[in-house]
């Protein structure tokens, strides 16, 4: 029996941070080999923010060294940038077209922008396309993602529900995979980890910025631990092992603080080390494998594709 297919991105619009990490590339890496496992830098979303060709070339190498420090082996996932598939862009603007633009205009991203009266892009706006797009083009089954993620995995399923009434079946209906104690991992300062808030702690960070972000961590919990460090804590230790070190450090914060920035730099310091072995030339060479075993497969669905919407005219 042919294996079910798991299918995640992430957005090369700045360094990884550790909610990035536990909300979705832990998940990945957990379940990717049961699976066949796609892994996605997707650019072209995060041109909705990053305007500098240098940064954006930059962060995609970043990226996906990222993948490849972690543990992902690319010879038993595709990894690939999303620019490198044309067919990704090509299928968002098809379900542009056939999707009201009442559905867009209850997104979340593009809510929050225009709710704060910022100006949004059009790109920011069909945004929930192109990602419909990354995910049902391959036949995904699954996608691992933190919860700010969950309405776009809907959204793909109503999308490719409206294909396959509108031009018959062509899509499968994804499903998300959120983990409940990580659905979202909080920042420094208690809300959602997010670059946009300014408050995370970044996943490949040297000790001294692990230390700087602990060090900030805001701790006006009013009780007798923390509660913003010690909810960071548990994404490295069990709640059994963290109970005599905040027994101990009760009404001591700087000492729970210092004993978390040690636990992230046991995990972090060997992911680094392998980080840092890891050459451009790799990473290009893995971008490149993976963007041919994409391409093959999201060609054969836009062939179909094309043909089912009536604009094929030799295939
Ligand atoms: P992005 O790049 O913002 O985030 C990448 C992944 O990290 C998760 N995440 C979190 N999880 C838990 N707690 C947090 N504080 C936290 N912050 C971020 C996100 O949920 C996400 O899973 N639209 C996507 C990228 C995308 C994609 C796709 C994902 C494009 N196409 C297809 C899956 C499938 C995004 O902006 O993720």
């Amino acid at each position: 029996m042919a294996r079910k297919r798991l299918f995640t991105g992430l957005q090369p619009s700045g360094t990884l941070h550790i909610g990035n990490y536990f909300g979705a590339l832990k998940l990945f890496l957990d379940l990717y080999e049961d699976y066949e496992s796609f892994l996605c830098a997707v650019d072209y979303h995060a041109l909705t923010t990053v305007r500098d060709p240098k940064l954006m070339h930059e962060n995609t190498i970043d990226i996906v060294r990222d993948y490849l420090a972690v543990g992902v082996d690319p010879r038993k996932a595709v990894i690939f940038k999303q620019s490198d598939v044309s067919e990704h862009t090509e299928l968002s603007w098809i379900f542009n077209a056939i999707i009201p633009m009442s559905l867009l205009e209850l997104g979340h991203a593009y809510k929050d922008t225009a709710g704060k009266g910022k100006e949004a892009t059009v790109g920011l706006f069909t945004y929930p396309t192109l990602m419909a797009a990354d995910i049902v083009l391959y036949d995904t089954d699954v996608v691992p993602v933190g919860e700010d993620q969950r309405q776009h995995i809907e959204y793909a399923r109503e999308i490719a529900h409206k294909f396959n009434t509108t031009f018959g079946e062509t899509f499968k209906e994804p499903k998300e995979m959120i983990q409940k104690d990580v659905a979202v991992v909080p920042g420094t300062d208690g809300r959602k980890m997010s670059k946009s808030y300014g408050n995370t702690i970044p996943l490949f960070a040297t000790k001294d910025e692990i230390t700087k972000a602990v060090m900030a961590i805001i701790t006006d919990s009013g009780g007798e631990s923390p509660s913003n460090v010690y909810n960071i804590h548990l994404l490295f230790k069990s709640r059994e092992e963290l109970a005599p070190v905040y027994t101990a450090n009760k009404g001591n914060y700087k000492a729970s603080k210092e004993a978390l920035i040690a636990d992230i730099e046991a995990f972090v310091a060997p992911i680094r080390e392998r980080r840092a072995n890891i050459s451009d030339e790799t990473v290009i060479r893995v971008l490149k494998e993976g963007s041919e075993k994409a391409r093959e497969l999201a060609s054969a669905k836009m062939k179909d594709v094309r043909q089912k919407i009536g604009v094929s005219f030799n295939d």
